[in-house]
């Protein structure tokens, strides 16, 4: 029997934790949004009595997105009832509002951090619980640091705070210490004895990454009878982080039958959620992060490539459908073999090519492969038609298309405190065209003077600029739509001038544009 694992989201939490991520109300709320279109069934919106500024965001989530629907809206609070009492002055405007209170279980809290005896300790649990139920029905206690902790004193406190009213047990990995075996049993045991005291109080967990094991160790849980898992998106959170959603999700989904069970979570929206918590928090993901890294779905080994294009399960465990991209991608590199090269080229319509004519092809391609650490699609476009220019040169339904790509001759940008501005030379169609603009920053001028001798409409979804090859080359990327189309274009460029680089990879974005409407045309 399948059961449901109940998501609870800590992004805004245990996630703005990381130095630096810190979000104002209307970041908060738009995340909060993008999390219930998610599918979470708990958001934990802040930790209220920390400051104004957060009382004030978790009760206008609560008011917000909370009113409506089935998404639990929670706060954190320690075991006191000023904390208590602010958890429950901001959340009780949702609909289904729930307290969410934590004190330490282990030894080293109990003596070292509290100074007190762990009857103490459990007296306070017990007290702060049974307050939370004078003011909601549902209440989650956290036993903080539980896998480190004396398991009958952990047991004998879950016990009474189940007896004082908790709905929920949480049981953290606080430090990531845990092992997945180990965390498994531990889980398996606290279950068998809870479902014997009352079996509607939800078993959840909370895992850390330090040791790198934090979805292992919440897959452990599931597995051992956990009804309810704690995750942040990309695994963002306190030092290492917590276990990722996406990570989680995605591994029960894909191992259904192994885990007999299965969440609420709409998984298309996941890499948007990713890209919005990433962009609104400033923490890049990185690229070869389980499913939402830049890398997850691309493939760029010959090898790879050719068996995933004779059976995508070949080198495929997930559709990037599932998760909400548009499909792998096969990355043109001088790795890739011809079984990559000639389904891109087929892309574009060549797929009648005789064998010694890919050959010549695919040889052009291994050259520019061997100068360029990427080919894009209209540098494939270029290499076909100097062949078909070589060869037929009066087919003019194969040559002369290319002209239509945007080159950058030259650049200055002007950066100041007032006018940043850019001018820009750009060759298209055998015309330099010259164009200056300003903007509020010097890569703002600079994108605004290319478009404007662009022919598109073009909307700017996301620019980076990094540093590579121990910081002598910078890296751009830059993902743009033409709006009238909605689809989005990303490309890259390195450089070792900054701007060069921006504007570069903002031009082979452009050039994707120009290689679908050719395409569309012919
Ligand atoms: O890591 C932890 O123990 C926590 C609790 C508040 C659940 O974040
Ligand atoms: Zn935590």
């Amino acid at each position: 029997m399948t059961r449901k694992i109940w998501v609870f989201d800590t992004t805004l939490r245990d996630g703005e934790q990381v130095p630096g991520a810190k979000l104002n109300l209307y970041e908060k709320l738009e995340v909060a949004n993008q999390l219930k279109k998610l599918g979470v069934d708990i958001i934990e919106a802040g930790f209220p009595s920390s400051s104004a500024g957060d009382f004030n965001a978790v009760k206008e989530i609560a008011r917000k997105v909370g009113k409506v629907d089935d998404v639990i809206i929670t706060g954190l609070a320690r075991a006191v009832k000023a904390d208590i009492d602010a958890v429950y002055h901001s959340v009780k405007y949702a609909e289904h509002p729930l307290i969410h209170i934590v004190l330490g279980t282990s030894d080293i809290h109990v003596e070292k951090k509290f100074g007190k005896s762990k009857s103490e300790i459990m007296n306070i649990g017990v007290d702060a619980v049974k307050y939370a139920k004078t003011l909601l029905p549902d209440v989650q206690y956290s036993t903080e640091d539980a896998s480190r902790s004396d398991f009958e004193y952990l047991w004998s406190t879950i016990e009474a705070v189940v007896k004082a009213g908790a709905t929920i047990i949480n049981i953290p990995d606080t430090v990531g210490y845990a092992e997945p075996e180990e965390f498994g049993e531990l889980i398996f045991k606290i279950n068998d004895r809870l479902k014997n005291v009352n079996d509607r109080v939800l078993l959840s967990v909370h895992c850390h990454n330090d040791l790198g094991m934090a979805t292992a160790n919440t897959l452990a849980a599931i597995k051992n009878g956990a009804d309810k898992v704690e995750c942040t998106i990309n695994g963002i959170g306190e030092r290492a982080g917590n276990a990722a959603l996406e990570e989680v999700v995605m591994a029960v989904n894909t191992r259904r039958t192994l885990y007999q069970a299965f969440t609420n979570i709409n998984t298309k929206e996941i890499t948007n959620t990713s890209r919005l918590v990433s962009s609104l928090m400033g923490l890049d993901v990185q690229v070869n992060k389980a499913i939402t890294g830049e890398n997850a779905f691309a493939h760029s080994s010959g090898i790879h490539q050719d068996g995933l294009l004779k059976s995508r399960d070949a080198y495929e465990i997930m559709n990037p459908v599932e998760v909400g991209l548009d499909d792998m991608e096969l990355v043109l590199t001088a790795r890739s073999g011809r079984h990559a090269v000639k389904n891109a080229l087929g892309k574009m319509g060549l797929r009648q090519l005789t064998d010694p004519q890919f050959e010549e092809i695919f040889e052009a391609f291994l050259k520019l492969a061997d100068a360029k650490k990427e080919i894009y699609q209209h540098d494939l476009y270029v290499i076909a038609e100097n062949y078909f220019a070589k060869h037929h040169p009066y087919d003019q339904d194969r040559t002369q298309h290319s002209r239509h790509f945007y080159e950058l001759i030259d650049l200055q940008v002007i950066s100041n405190f007032h006018f940043p501005s850019a001018s820009v030379k750009i060759k298209q169609n055998e015309q330099i065209f010259q164009s200056s603009a300003v903007g509020s920053g010097p890569i703002e001028a600079l994108y605004a003077a290319i478009t404007e001798i662009a022919d598109f409409d073009i909307k700017l979804i996301e620019y980076k600029i990094t540093s590579v090859s121990r910081g002598k080359d910078a890296l751009g990327k830059v993902s743009i739509q033409a709006e009238h189309k909605g689809e989005t274009y990303s490309a890259k460029a390195t450089d070792t001038d900054i701007m060069k680089a921006s504007a570069l990879a903002y031009i082979h974005a452009i050039n994707l544009i120009v290689v679908d409407r050719l395409l569309q045309v012919k």
